[in-house]
């Protein structure tokens, strides 16, 4: 295959991916979840693990086998995500956030299985904001540009802004160095082979990455993290 027919570009590199959707608990047998499959992630792992890396995968409900050669931890909720990730990218050169954190958790969650009620009133569920990964891995790490930041952004475009737009938007927040854009109007890429993406940098560059399989995206993904992390930390 000639996606495994890579260089060792990143032999020597300790990179953290993570992967999937987080769940948020609101009794013990119900959560808030979301609809990342968790295969890009996997790809980006093993696509690194075909390159060389040493390769930490942080998997959050993927539901399927870790490619061979990878570090697996599994998690279930964002605190849980959030810990692993600080953890690993202590040691890493690379992090991408391929994960779809939840933004929100319940704020009580009940010990016991919420009933319904004979009156017919239904429950309010009342939610707090999770702490943002992504961006606590950009602040802690301050004037250092190590490790290198990726995150991903699912966006559609609307009145305000296209879906570019959004993600521009979205990477100078975030102030990570860069954001792969997906389009998912229409029911594109979640759970899907396939995907189609524009890759964001923040010296405002922009890769367009055509639809094709999200083996190819990940390549292309290490391709410029190899070429811009080369760069500053020769
Ligand atoms: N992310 C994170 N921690 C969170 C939420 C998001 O680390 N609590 C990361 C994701 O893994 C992704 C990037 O931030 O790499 C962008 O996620 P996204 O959900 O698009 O960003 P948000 O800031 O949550 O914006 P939105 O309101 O559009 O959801
Ligand atoms: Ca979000």
């Amino acid at each position: 295959d000639v996606l495994d027919a890579h260089d060792q570009d990143l032999a020597g590199r300790h990179v953290v991916v993570s992967a999937g959707g987080t769940r948020e608990f609101l009794d013990p047998v119900r959560y808030l979840g979301n609809r990342s499959s968790g295969l890009q992630g996997i790809a980006i792992a093993q696509a690194a693990v075909a390159r060389g890396a040493t390769v930490t995968l942080v998997a959050a409900n993927v539901g399927l086998p870790a490619p061979a050669g990878v570090d697996v931890v599994e998690v279930v909720t964002t605190a849980e995500l959030h810990a692993a990730v600080v953890g690993a990218a202590a040691r890493a050169d690379v992090v991408v956030m391929a994960a779809a954190p939840a933004d929100f958790r319940p704020a009580d969650v009940s010990g016991s299985k919420i009933k319904k009620r004979d009156d017919g009133r239904t429950p309010v569920v009342e939610l707090v904001e999770n702490p943002d990964i992504l961006a606590g891995l950009v602040r802690d790490r301050g004037d250092a540009r190590r490790p290198f930041i990726v995150g991903f952004a699912a966006e559609t475009g609307d009145e305000n802004a296209s879906v570019a737009g959004h993600g521009r938007a979205k990477l100078e927040r975030k102030g990570c160095e860069l954001l792969v854009v997906n389009d998912v109007s229409e029911g594109k890429v979640f759970g899907r082979e396939d995907t189609e993406a524009v890759i964001l940098a923040a010296d405002g560059s922009e890769v367009p990455v055509p639809p094709g399989s999200k083996s190819r995206l990940a390549h292309t993904l290490w391709d410029e993290i190899v070429r811009r992390a080369g760069r500053q930390n020769p």
